[in-house]
């Protein structure tokens, strides 16, 4: 009984992924059932439970004449208690039934008369990590001949949606099932291979929240994570219109055009020393908000330095970066990687200690990961402290 409360995480009921502190309507719905189901076997466990205790107490053995005595008469056969006890059990399960399969019904499509008002966005299950695609968007990228050309807006880990308004996300897979989890806004819903799936959510009001893969996928299943920034109409737009930029250049250096001669000093970290800090936690949406701005200093030779790594350690293969002429696809985009809040699939607060972390040593973050398997081992890819430093002043720049 001790173990019942902890086990079930009932301490914690606020907390960032707790699913009895619903923001929107179909988490609303989905705990209202939860409820609905809870109450019912309540109501079960009191019944059975009440007549087996007072069956233990009434027939108990009151002396030694009553442990050596023959079993009293079975009653069997009664045809109004058996009845019962069947119409009984239908009964608690049409109790249960009729809203589970309203909520099915409610939880799977946006109400016919929300529908117009819909935004739609595709996520896609990678190992490990989060793609999400704004197919209504159209975004800049830069061509070979310099010309400015309309490109597919497509971003990653971090779920930006309008608050206040249904969201329908098409969920998808390249690899292996996953399962989409924003536990405070709607329930999981798997990303199957081959098939299309889809849920809708929608934030009652601005907000920041986490995400889950709630799917075993491979080994870094418990690392795959993303977060869910809801905005404001007009912040939303706003967020909408810088991200349809391409890549952001740092402001021409004024000085030598050298990088400057001393490299940043990293900190280093212990290997599952969490990647958040607690003034981030206290605020989240805030440290989003402070991330969209610029830093105060920039070096742009060492940002310049950074860009020329980005193709000559191959991060190119894989990453798009729109407008600085990088196209690769099987890692997530980071055309504006400056401007999320966490990196490494929403498990590291996005600053430059953090993707110093990353970059030094993905496999010590994320297990297995391809970066690290297919790109940094496969290809030899050695950093040196200097190149670590350039690649994270140009990444943190991409705001
Ligand atoms: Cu993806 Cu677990």
């Amino acid at each position: 009984m001790a173990a019942v409360l902890p086990l079930s995480g009932c301490f914690w009921l606020d907390g960032p992924q707790s699913t009895f502190d619903p923001n929107g309507p179909v988490a609303r719905h989905q705990m209202d059932l939860f409820y609905v189901t809870c109450w019912v076997a309540l109501v079960i466990f009191v019944v059975v439970g009440g007549v087996l205790a007072y069956a233990t107490i009434k027939f108990r053995a009151r002396g030694e004449a009553d442990e050596h005595a023959e079993p009293p008469e079975q009653g069997h056969g009664n045809p109004v208690v058996e009845m019962s006890l069947i119409g009984a059990s239908v009964l608690a399960l049409v109790i249960i039934a009729i809203p589970t399969l309203r909520e099915i019904w409610y939880s799977y499509e946006v109400p016919v008369e929300d529908k117009a008002n819909a935004y739609e966005v595709t996520a896609t299950g990678y190992q490990w990590w989060f793609k999400f695609d704004y197919p209504g968007e159209t975004a800049q990228t830069v061509d070979a001949a310099g010309k400015t050309v309309n490109a597919p807006f497509t971003t990653a880990n971090e779920l930006v949606i309008p608050a206040g308004r249904p969201v329908h996300i098409n969920l998808r897979t390249v690899d292996v099932i996953h399962s989409f989890w924003i536990p405070k806004l709607a329930g999981k819903v798997d990303m199957m291979p081959n098939r299309g799936n889809h849920l809708w959510v929608q934030a009652d009001k601005p907000g920041y929240f986490w995400g889950q893969c709630a799917e075993f996928c491979g080994e870094s299943h418990a690392v795959m994570r993303f977060r869910v920034i809801a905005l404001g109409p007009r912040e939303f737009n706003d967020w909408l219109n810088a991200q349809m930029a391409p890549a952001r250049r740092a402001a021409a250096a004024a000085g030598t055009g050298q990088p400057k001669a001393q490299f940043a000093a990293y900190r280093t970290f212990s290997r599952n020393e969490p990647g958040t800090t607690a003034k981030f936690d206290a605020s989240p949406l805030d440290s989003w908000r402070a991330q969209q701005l610029p830093a105060a200093e920039e070096d742009p030779a060492l940002i310049a330095r950074g860009r020329e790594l980005f193709a000559d350690k191959t991060c190119r293969t894989c990453h798009t970066i729109r407008g600085d002429g990088y196209v690769g696809v099987v890692g997530p985009e980071l055309t504006h990687v400056g401007s999320r809040s966490t990196i490494a699939a929403g498990l590291l607060e996005n600053n430059r200690d953090e993707l110093h972390r990353w970059i030094h040593a993905p496999n010590e973050v994320k297990p297995g990961n391809k970066m690290w398997v297919s790109g940094y081992l496969a290809n030899g890819i050695k950093l040196t402290p200097g190149d670590e430093d350039a690649l994270v002043n140009y990444l943190e720049s991409l705001k």
